[in-house]
């Protein structure tokens, strides 16, 4: 590793509702791979090159497996072992094969039609036109819940217990004894998930798990520890985005006023929205390890050494590339999202319901004003206090 002092990692301004985006447009100019200190004393490589963390994040000599100790990991919450996320090639794709069918394209198309209900009883539940309310108490939070409830068969009656594990699972700041004993809680609840679950017409996917579980092609030790990561990973972020989303809407009602003149385009809407709002505070991707020396640019990653590979840094490069490659926001080779058609599909929804709903949002409050929910690895805004005012035919 250079001898240049590190800088802290993750940047303190990735706590801050403007993010990082000034510190990694500095980073672009230095494109190499960059030394950054870690919390826990530790030092990695950060990656920003858009083609390096492309390769990076497909490239089997770096391990997910090997990132699991104190020094290589970014936080503590991601220090818990979770299935999938923490395994390596083989390991890995017996257990992603299994649950891949739950997950395509059509699947998540499957539900649209259910996933517009759940929006539209959230927007119904709106306070009359000239009531401010919270956006994300309202909307930003229950929709990703609902959605991810509904698909793990989660009763509304559990989803309050959920937050509270969730938000925990995933807190920056809490102890480690306590992120390892949301975890267990969660573990704990889907301990009879997939059997439970089969005669449910809402629990699909624990269904597809029983069944995969009763035919023998995954253990149950494997279905119960992916449902609490499908959980927390498939609704945090969403809530962090969605948030961000309306904040947009509430201020550039132009943007509003053509999504709602032109549904058409709220997809292309979503994919610019995933390129452009950084959505947690490592900078995307997860921490790596080196297997073996691997030459990026002109460094030389040692084995063992860890590399940061950052997606916010990679996808603001695209910005001003003319090829305008695919946003990386969903990662890219052996672990890239599993709920990504799934995501994309219920943050078109939600930007659907506000923008047929609404003749216009706006926001209660300063911009100044709002802050980032604290302590939590994905950057999500604490409260956004919003006006509404409904279509007329809403
Ligand atoms: C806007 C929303 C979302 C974003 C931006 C996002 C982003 C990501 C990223 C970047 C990764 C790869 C991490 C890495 O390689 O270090 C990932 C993995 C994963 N995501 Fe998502 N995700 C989202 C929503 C979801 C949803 C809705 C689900 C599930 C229902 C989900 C389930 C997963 C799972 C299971 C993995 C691990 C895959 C593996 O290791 O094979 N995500 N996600």
């Amino acid at each position: 590793m250079s001898s240049a002092e590190p800088a802290a990692f993750p940047f303190a301004e990735s706590t801050t509702v403007e993010g990082a985006g000034a510190r990694y447009r500095q980073l672009r100019q230095n494109q190499g791979p960059l030394p950054v200190r870690l919390p826990h004393g530790g030092t990695a490589w950060l990656v920003s090159r858009y083609e390096d963390v492309e390769s990076v994040l497909r490239d089997p000599r770096f391990s997910r497996e090997l990132a699991g100790d104190a020094v290589s990991e970014v936080m503590p919450s991601l220090l818990v072992r979770t299935s999938l996320l923490s395994l390596d090639a083989i390991d890995h794709d017996r257990i992603r094969a299994c649950v891949a069918p739950l997950f395509t394209r059509e699947a998540a198309e499957a539900l649209r039609p259910r996933i517009r209900k759940l929006v539209r009883a959230r927007t119904d539940a709106f306070p009359p036109d000239a009531h401010p309310f919270d956006g994300v108490a309202a909307y930003s939070l229950p929709v990703p819940v609902d959605v991810i409830s509904e698909v793990l068969g989660v009763p509304a009656a559990d989803r309050e217990q959920f937050y509270l594990w969730a938000d925990l699972a995933i807190s920056s700041d809490a102890l480690p004894a306590a992120v390892y004993a949301a975890h267990d809680d969660l573990l704990g609840y889907f301990a009879t998930a997939p059997k439970q679950g089969a005669d449910q017409p809402s629990a699909g996917l624990r269904t597809g798990l029983a069944r995969m579980v009763d035919a023998g092609r995954l253990s149950h030790e494997a279905a119960v520890s992916l449902l609490p990561l499908l959980l927390v990973a498939g609704y945090e972020t969403s809530v962090g985005q969605l948030g961000f989303y309306l904040l947009d809407l509430a201020t550039r009602p132009e943007h509003h006023a053509a999504l709602r003149q032109h549904p058409d385009r709220i997809p292309e809407a979503v994919t610019t929205y995933l390129r452009t709002v950084p959505y947690n505070v490592i900078g995307g991707a997860l921490a790596r390890v080196a297997r073996e020396a691997v030459q990026i640019g002109s460094v030389t990653i040692a084995a063992d050494e860890t590399v940061i590979p950052s997606v916010e840094a990679a996808n603001m490069q695209t910005l001003s590339m003319s090829s305008r490659p695919d946003h990386l926001s969903f990662g890219a080779g052996l672990h890239a999202c599993l709920g990504s058609w799934l995501a994309q599909l219920e943050l078109e929804e939600a930007v659907f319901g506000i923008a047929s709903g609404f003749e216009s949002i706006e926001l209660a409050v300063e911009l100044e004003e709002l802050r980032l929910k604290e302590g939590s690895v994905v950057r999500s805004l604490q409260t956004l206090p919003l006006l509404a005012r409904r279509t007329t035919d809403h």
